[in-house]
């Protein structure tokens, strides 16, 4: 049988796909009434993601509703720290909460065999592979190391994640401890998602974008490098997205830092920047999400500068950040169509 071609993998090769391949981030979630119902049914958040039988489903959802090119594993990056017992949860319109960690915490954290929590998701990776589409791009991820600190060490989202970086610069030791951890278990954990059957994946630093450039470069560029490097060491034909949100300028050597296949850029970045970036390698990104949300002329004209702009070479076609839960599912229809040429 010959291979099926996954475009999603033939961009992260260096290929000019056209039109290009699509999925959106947070693309199952709380916008589709199909997904608010299966989290209705499984009652916490957690056991949404611990449950591969909801997983699976709410993971395929969007895959049928719009003929996505990549699945993304249905699960969250604050699984890593639900493992190493932060005592997580997701408070009903508050976000997540968990204990806030401290240097005497940071020197108990229990690694060993702490991964074996998340084995339930690593069974809906290998369920995902055999049910999806052949042509469907199946997509692992996890957070990168600063990103999840970030919720460690504050016990919750904020706005600046000023206590993570105050931690940094007062505790330097127990930081770089605390990054190593999480770069070792991270790095880890998507080997197992590869081996369970994801064809690429993804690296989440969501928080890049408040470093100064000396932290982004031992925070963010050094931790994910040394995840790729582990991680290429063992899987050497593993690919890999890394989505360093808010980065600017630090894009710029982001990509020969990381060695990532692909890196994902926000609304944020202009596209002639992005234009510069894709000359380096394939880019992802980097439709303003609220543009979803208004529709009509607004999410066209978005689309269309992206396809003018970037749709000549290398380019997964995504959102610069994840779709938010007002977006209406038909939107995404306008989107999908638009991207694929049916609408223009
Ligand atoms: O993209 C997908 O469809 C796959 C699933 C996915 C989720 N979270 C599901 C989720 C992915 C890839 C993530 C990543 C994630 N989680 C990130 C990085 C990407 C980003 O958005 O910046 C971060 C920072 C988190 C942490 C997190 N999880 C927050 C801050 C929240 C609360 C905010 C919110 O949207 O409610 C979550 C909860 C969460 N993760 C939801 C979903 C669908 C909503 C929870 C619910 O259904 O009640």
């Amino acid at each position: 049988m010959p291979r099926p071609i996954r475009k999603i993998l033939e961009v992260l090769d260096g290929k000019t796909v056209s039109p290009p391949p699509i999925w959106l981030m947070r693309q199952a979630g709380r916008y589709l009434p199909e997904y608010r119902k299966v989290r209705a049914e499984a009652g916490g958040f957690l056991d949404l993601c611990y449950n591969p039988d909801f997983a699976v489903e709410v993971t395929l959802q969007p895959i049928r509703r719009y003929g996505f090119d990549a699945a993304i594993l249905f699960s969250d990056i604050l699984v890593i720290p639900d493992a190493l017992k932060r005592n997580v949860r997701f408070v009903q319109g508050e976000g997540p909460q968990m204990d806030p960690i401290d240097p005497e915490g940071i020197d108990n954290l229990q690694v060993e065999g702490a991964l074996d929590h998340i084995a339930p998701v690593i069974e809906t990776v290998r369920r995902l592979r055999a049910e999806l589409p052949q042509e469907t791009t199946l997509l692992g991820f996890c957070g990168a190391p600063w990103t999840v600190a970030t919720y460690m060490i504050a016990g919750h989202g904020t706005t600046d994640q000023a206590p993570a970086r105050l931690f940094a610069y007062r505790y330097p030791e127990a930081f770089q401890k605390m990054l190593g951890v999480l770069t070792e278990m991270s790095a880890e954990y998507l080997i197992r998602q590869i081996d369970a059957g994801a064809d690429a994946v993804q690296i989440f630093d969501s928080w890049a974008g408040v470093l100064g450039e000396d932290e982004f470069d031992a925070y963010a560029a050094k931790p994910v490098a040394r995840m790729i490097e582990i991680i290429r060491s063992q899987r050497p034909q593993a690919r890999i997205i890394a989505f360093a949100k808010g980065a600017g300028l630090n894009l710029k050597t982001y990509r020969q830092k990381t060695k990532a296949d692909a890196i994902g850029l926000d609304w944020s970045v202009p596209l002639s920047v992005a234009a510069d970036l894709q000359k380096e390698g394939p880019v992802q990104g980097n439709l303003d999400p609220m543009r979803v949300v208004a529709g009509g002329k607004s999410l066209d004209d978005g689309i269309d500068a992206i396809l003018d702009k970037l749709g000549h070479g290398p380019l997964i076609f995504n959102l610069g950040h994840g779709i938010t839960p007002e977006a209406d599912p038909e939107h995404v229809t306008q989107l999908v169509a638009r991207v694929r040429g049916d609408g223009r």
